[in-house]
């Protein structure tokens, strides 16, 4: 049975920066399931249509082409979504993008590109909804992930734009706060197919690897991070801001390995 009530967001719209596929539509898909229209944002326009569809269609959702490192791209989206579906109660800033290589293997415009969309873009989008949002009660959610907290070779420019991110959301959820404006992070965990996944376990014994030190012994799913985005989006969390929400399976906590006898020390 569904956790949560059935059109808990009825009446209520949200915007998804990078909501075109992946953890993101999962969690537009959670949203629409609940009642909410959805505008969903990506760089590519076909892709961004195929995924309104995949939603549920006009009703429901909106497919809107966006490059979240163009600020005036940001507002034009957000402009096309409040026309359509009218003033903002939800905003999730998701868009993202990672590849593995050492800091050696990296230019500084490859270093540059991933801040630039998963960070700057966030700020984008976070600043340019603002004047869209239905305040007080609105909810500003950014995608982050374990690499904010927890250095990771090969991945330098993640881990540098994912920490920006969680101090961005704790400023912005000081600063926004008396408007009645909760600014708040999901950190998920590795999250079964997905292209974030495929790039960084892109074989089965990468996976199986990464699996071994989750303490929950497995990937989570979609529709675990779309529950998460769900509660923080929803009045039980009225009182909740400034936080980063793990949805990890415990991956934070450190390596989980030692229970079956190999702490990876050896
Ligand atoms: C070294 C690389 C590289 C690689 C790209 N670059 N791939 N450098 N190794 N494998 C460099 C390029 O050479 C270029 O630098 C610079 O990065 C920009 O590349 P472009 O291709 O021009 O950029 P763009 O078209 O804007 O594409 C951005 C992108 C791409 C990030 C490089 O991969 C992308 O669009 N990704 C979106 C989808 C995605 O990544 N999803 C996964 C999100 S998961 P030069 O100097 O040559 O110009 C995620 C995981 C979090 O975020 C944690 C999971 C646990
Ligand atoms: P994904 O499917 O590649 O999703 C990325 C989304 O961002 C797509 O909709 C993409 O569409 C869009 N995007 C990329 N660059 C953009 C730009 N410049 N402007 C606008 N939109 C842009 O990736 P995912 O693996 O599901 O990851 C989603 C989020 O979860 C990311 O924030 C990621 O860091 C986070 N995360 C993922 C995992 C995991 O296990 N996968 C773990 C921890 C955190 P276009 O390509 O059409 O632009």
């Amino acid at each position: 049975m569904d956790p949560f009530r059935a059109n808990l967001f009825a009446g209520k719209t949200a915007f998804i920066a990078g909501g075109t596929s992946g953890i993101n539509l999962g969690i537009a898909k959670r949203l629409a399931g609940l009642g909410a229209k959805v505008s969903v944002a990506g760089r590519n326009p076909e892709k961004a249509e195929g995924a309104a569809r995949e939603i549920g269609g006009t009703d429901i959702a909106l497919g809107l082409s966006c490059d979240v490192r163009i600020y005036q791209s940001v507002e034009e989206a957000l402009q096309k979504a409040v026309d359509t579906f009218g003033k903002l109660d939800i905003v999730i800033s998701g868009a993202a993008g990672n590849f593995v290589a050492p800091a050696l293997g990296m230019s500084a415009n490859g270093f540059r590109t991933v801040v630039d969309i998963d960070l700057n873009g966030t700020f984008n989008v976070f600043r340019a909804c603002y004047q869209h949002l239905n305040r007080p009660g609105a909810s500003l959610i950014a995608i982050t992930a374990g690499q904010a907290v927890n250095a990771a070779m090969l991945q330098a420019h993640v881990c540098a734009a994912k920490a920006g991110i969680n101090q961005l959301c704790r400023v912005l959820a000081m600063e926004w706060g008396p408007d009645g404006v909760r600014v708040n992070g999901i950190s998920p965990g590795p999250i079964a197919d997905t292209e974030g996944m495929a790039r960084l376990a892109p074989t089965p014994e990468a996976e199986t690897a990464i699996k071994a030190r989750v303490p929950l012994r497995r990937y989570g799913t979609k529709e675990e991070i779309g529950d998460a985005a769900v509660f923080l989006s929803s009045d039980a969390a009225r009182y909740v801001t400034g936080t980063i929400l793990d949805v990890d399976g415990g991956s934070q906590l450190g390596d989980a390995r030692s229970r079956d006898g190999s702490n990876g020390l050896t």
